[in-house]
């Protein structure tokens, strides 16, 4: 077994490949190294087989999984394989361009949020490649190459790569800002602030150097002000910055509602809107199940203490992990988002977007109903609020104006 590293890379820029073995390795680094001078890694003896690749039966596996025939007739080289570089013959017959193609997506910060939202993006399979970016690169390359091992299983062939920094990543088209503290038991999401801050702050810094197209997702907490400091410290468009929590929120709130048996938790429509903590603001004039309004189907209070009870979700997990947080919902939530973009859908989602005078709210990122694009946020959607919810959503973007003058006065 041979390691190749960039140095082998730069030696083989002449002749435009780099032909390792099948059992060799080929460092982060030198792949890197070979996307940026076009140098094509080739795996295997110097004369690739002319036998036709047999084409496997369809699995059950499979059969159970999105997985196509277009899929099934991919190289199956994986974490090597360069996409668009030339295919040997026995493979190119029946390979459509791969229209889904959707770039690079980077999360930054390896845990469990991250390393969750990175499994659903790669499993999507819409695009070229996953990179999870960690302080630890460790972590990130090891939680990379489980992630990637699991491609077969999940029948995706995005390559997913670790990095220890958003430089080492590359540039991309979306990033997903996962990294800083994250709370622990009797913590609020407040008490991160000046920590997650200067993370998140850093972290906006190099994205925007290294990627100055992307769309940035933040997920630190406390969710609302660190899309606002993303938002300031990266210098981008409003519109390429954006807080994932609504969606999570809502999901909660739907799943809640959907332990009451009235309906499926994906048959309960409902937007949170507000901040992210304690002046979430789920307006039930806007709530269904199966399409019914909420406030006809079940009882004010049942639906009140549903909605508290969505509201404390994240600190109610965090009581019985004891130690960290919510990781699950939360990592899919962001990914959800990401894909909505990629594919350019127009899906509204809730999320911490700048207001832009809708609703009366105006120069502060607070939770809102917004069209998302593969630009980011095509502009926020205003809902036929009430007046107690509009006051309520109002209420939410003061207070986080509030937390944000005492940032500043820290950071
Ligand atoms: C939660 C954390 C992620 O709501 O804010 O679970």
């Amino acid at each position: 077994m041979t390691v190749w590293g960039a140095a082998a890379v730069d030696g083989a820029a002449a002749a435009g490949t780099l032909r390792v073995g099948l059992r060799d390795v080929v460092t982060p680094l030198a792949r890197e190294r070979a996307r940026e001078l076009g140098v094509e890694i080739v795996v295997g003896a110097p004369e690739p087989p002319r036998e036709p690749a047999p084409v496997p039966p369809p699995s059950p596996l499979a059969a159970a999984g999105p997985a196509s025939p277009v899929r099934r007739m991919r190289p199956p080289s994986g974490a090597l394989f360069r996409r668009g570089a030339p295919l040997p013959d026995a493979v190119r017959p029946g390979v459509a361009p791969d229209a889904r193609d959707s770039g690079r997506v980077v999360v930054v910060g390896a845990g469990n949020v991250g390393t969750v939202a990175a499994l659903r993006l790669a499993e999507s399979d819409v695009f070229t490649e996953v990179v999870l970016v960690d302080v630890d690169e460790g972590r990130a390359a090891g939680v990379a190459l489980d992630l990637a091992h699991a491609a077969a299983l999940s029948g995706f062939g995005t390559r997913v790569r670790g990095a220890g920094t958003v430089e080492a990543a590359g540039e991309a088209d979306f990033v997903v800002v996962t990294a800083g503290r994250p709370r622990q038991p009797g913590m609020s999401r407040s008490d991160l602030i000046s920590t997650n801050a200067a993370i998140v702050g850093d972290v906006a810094r190099r994205v925007a150097a290294t990627s100055p197209r992307a769309v940035i997702v933040v997920v630190t907490n406390p969710l609302d002000e660190m899309t606002q400091h993303a938002w300031t410290s990266s210098g981008f468009p409003a519109e390429r910055v954006l807080g994932m929590a609504g969606v999570l929120d809502t999901a909660r709130f739907q799943a809640l509602t959907a332990l009451t048996g009235v309906a499926r938790a994906d048959r309960v429509a409902a937007w949170a809107l507000g901040s992210h903590g304690e002046e979430m603001v789920i307006p039930l004039s806007q709530a269904s199940a199966d399409g019914r309004p909420l406030p006809a189907v079940l009882p004010g209070p049942q639906l009140d203490a549903i909605v508290d009870r969505a509201r404390g979700s994240g600190a109610e997990v965090v009581g019985l992990l004891r130690s960290g947080s919510a990781f699950l919902a939360p990592g899919l939530s962001a990914a959800r988002m990401v894909l909505a973009m990629a594919a350019d859908s127009g899906e509204v989602m809730p999320a911490a977007v700048l207001a832009d005078g809708s609703y009366g709210i105006r120069d502060v990122y607070v939770g809102l109903p917004a069209r998302l694009g593969r630009g980011g946020v095509r502009g926020i959607v205003e809902l036929d609020l009430r007046p107690d919810e509009l006051t309520a959503l109002r209420a939410a973007a003061d207070r986080i104006r509030e937390r944000l003058a005492g940032l500043a006065s820290v950071a």
